[in-house]
């Protein structure tokens, strides 16, 4: 009977996993914060992008970690750096079986740990970095993504990497954004995870976790410049900005349980306080309630395996 009535429920379809591939490396290097995650080679990132797609994951998402930083993040536009390769050794494992996601954004690139470049006070330049970032779109779509995640949260950023995208030819590659982001502690175990630079933070691009109308106002803002999808992150603490976008996208809306929920789940669980597997069905329940019908989740190959495929 509850499942016959049951209003909630996603399919493995619906999954995105984030990965990491990592420059550099000859073994696959785990995250101590996030257990079960890890930094891939190139070859170990196309067996686990072989083994969620088998699961029925929807999507990959990639980040990659450099070797080197400098002030721009050139890294992340050079066609050869660690993204861009490893975005095409995901091409080379699935091809079109599941649609591949390029994270868009500096961070993980620049010596500085920003996701856009400084201007002479430090402080981040939007229009400069939509400058890089037009560039970037550009060169991951050359490297075989089908869908760019814009997660730096500059102004401007969907209609800069539209714009380059179409005059460079990319019209099917679509843009995933990153709309409603937070300036969440919950990243916390993601900073290992990209060997991140960053001193301070981002309090002057990302949003303040009091706001929950400016939430729904970033993500129309975004479908207007021509988002096809648009994100709320995180998750599970951010249900109510959730189901604002929801009500009120007319594009399809994704959710994003980053790092530390899953961190969360993962220690108290390792402590025998939570029953594990309860726990991440409900939590991704119940993003799936709040209305996503997209999730990126760093249990998307676990839970395709439990769920239906279709
Ligand atoms: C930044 C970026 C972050 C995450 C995804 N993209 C970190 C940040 O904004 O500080 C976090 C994801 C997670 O915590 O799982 N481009």
């Amino acid at each position: 009977m509850r499942g016959l009535v049951r209003e909630a429920g996603f399919t493995a379809g619906s999954l995105v996993l984030p990965m990491f591939v990592r420059e550099g490396i000859s073994e696959p290097a785990p995250i101590a914060s996030m257990p079960g995650v890890y930094q891939h080679t190139i070859d170990s990132l196309k067996a686990a992008a072989r083994e969620a797609v088998d699961a029925g994951v929807g999507g990959l998402m990639l980040f990659g970690v450099p070797a080197d930083h400098d002030a721009l993040g050139s890294a992340g536009v050079d066609p050869d750096g660690i993204l861009n390769r490893g975005l095409r050794a995901l091409k080379e494992a699935v091809g079109d079986e599941a649609v591949i996601i390029a994270d868009l954004c500096l961070d993980e690139f620049t010596d500085h740990g920003h996701c856009g470049v400084l201007d002479v006070d430090g402080t981040v330049d939007n229009d400069a970095t939509l400058e890089i970032y037009s560039a970037m779109a550009v060169e991951q779509a050359r490297a075989g993504a089908h869908m760019l995640g814009l997660s730096g949260m500059m102004d401007g950023q969907v209609s800069a990497c539209r714009t380059a995208l179409d005059e460079a030819g990319f019209t099917s590659v679509s843009i995933l954004a990153y709309s409603a982001k937070y300036a969440s502690a919950y990243y916390g175990p993601f900073r290992e995870a990209v060997d991140s630079q960053l001193k301070g933070d981002r309090r002057t691009y990302q949003m303040d976790v009091g706001n929950r109308t400016e939430g729904l106002r970033e993500a129309l803002l975004d479908i207007d410049e021509g988002a096809d999808v648009v994100m709320v992150k995180p998750a599970g603490s951010y249900l109510d900005v959730l189901s604002d976008v929801a009500q009120a996208s007319t594009v399809p809306v994704a959710a994003y349980q980053v790092s530390g929920e899953y961190a969360m789940i993962e220690a108290a669980a390792a402590n025998g306080w939570l029953d594990r597997d309860r726990t991440i069905m409900e939590s991704v329940t119940a993003i799936t309630r709040a209305g996503a019908t997209i999730i990126c989740t760093y249990w998307a190959t676990e839970i395709a395996k439990k769920v239906s495929r279709v």
